[in-house]
């Protein structure tokens, strides 16, 4: 494959893209001053998915991927007390409580307006709460800023409900795009690419664009951009909105599969037969009110 990622200066890069796609690039992308080793560098990833790389999760390797994450102890994610209220006056969240363990696969639902989006937002740091503590892999992302914040960024796959791909750029780029911004070797990106594009059933349309592809599979490009980096914590803010019931339950088979391989997943959705047909914890968010519904 000739693959060309367009070189982004990471100063100012992602100009020349939609809005959208570029806001959410930047907050991924941020320039940061790697924790450790040199610039070019790769972020170290989780040892589960370093060593078992994403569509080889048979299940002889499963458990010992999972048990070699090597990643701190304690939860993944836990929210004290949070409440969120927007400038505007909208109460999005209220007193939410929530610990998402390590290995964990949570749906959260609600309908729209409830606080689904928010509650994410506040994990990935782009919103912050007027009240309560958040941890994400023990760090209180209240005590972080600039350069630590876009570190633990970088350990946060995020998926959302319109894709978010750079449409004049072939899916291998879309996917690509995010570990060579990062600085990780091209024959590390090699590495890493084709077995994301497997896992997610597209390596036969590397070379489409966005607009060859449909909804379905614009997804599931979105998807490998998410977890090619390999980032311990997935956020799918409803990933199957746009979708058919087929396409829906492929997107979900996909990140069942990816916690499968030790990827803690959170999924917010509004389809109550996705989460039905599902036996995944449950929490339910009604007027920015959580409680559990099925543990
Ligand atoms: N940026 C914002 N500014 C003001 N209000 C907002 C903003 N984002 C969301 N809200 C409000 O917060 C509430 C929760 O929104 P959201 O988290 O997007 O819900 P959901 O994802 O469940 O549809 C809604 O009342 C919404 O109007
Ligand atoms: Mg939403």
């Amino acid at each position: 494959m000739t693959m060309t990622p367009v070189a982004p200066r990471l100063d100012d890069g992602l100009s020349g893209l939609p809005d959208e796609v570029r806001a959410h690039l930047h907050s991924r992308l941020k320039v940061v001053v790697p924790a450790q080793g040199g610039p070019g560098a790769p972020p170290q990833p989780i040892s589960a998915t370093s060593a078992v790389p994403p569509g080889n999760g048979h299940s002889s390797s499963e458990a010992a991927s999972k048990s070699s994450v090597k990643e701190p102890a304690g939860p993944m994610v836990v929210l004290e007390n949070v409440s969120k209220v927007y400038k505007n006056g909208s109460q999005a969240l209220s007193q939410v409580n929530l610990q998402v363990n390590r290995g964990d696969f949570l749906f959260v639902t609600g309908p729209s307006g409830s606080g689904k989006s928010t509650l994410l937002k506040l994990l990935y740091g782009q919103e912050r709460p007027n009240e309560g503590n958040i941890l994400v892999n023990t760090e209180r992302l209240d005590r972080l800023k600039g350069n630590r914040l876009a570190m633990l960024r970088r350990r946060i796959g995020v998926v959302f409900q319109d894709y978010k791909l750079i449409p004049r750029r072939t899916v291998a780029e879309n996917v690509a795009f995010v570990l060579w911004a990062q600085g990780f070797t091209r024959k590390e990106i090699h590495r890493r690419l084709w077995p994301t594009l497997k896992m997610v059933g597209l390596q036969g349309k590397s070379q489409c664009f966005p607009d060859e592809l449909s909804g379905g599979e614009q997804q599931r490009v979105s998807i490998a951009r998410a977890v090619v980096s390999t980032p311990p914590l997935l956020l799918a803010d409803e990933p199957t909105g746009n979708l058919d019931s087929e396409n829906s339950l492929q997107v979900i088979k996909i990140l069942k599969k990816l916690n499968s391989i030790g990827i803690t997943v959170i999924v917010t959705t509004h389809d109550e037969h996705l989460v039905r047909i599902s036996n995944h914890p449950v929490v339910q968010l009604n007027n920015g009110v959580l409680r559990h519904l099925r543990c």
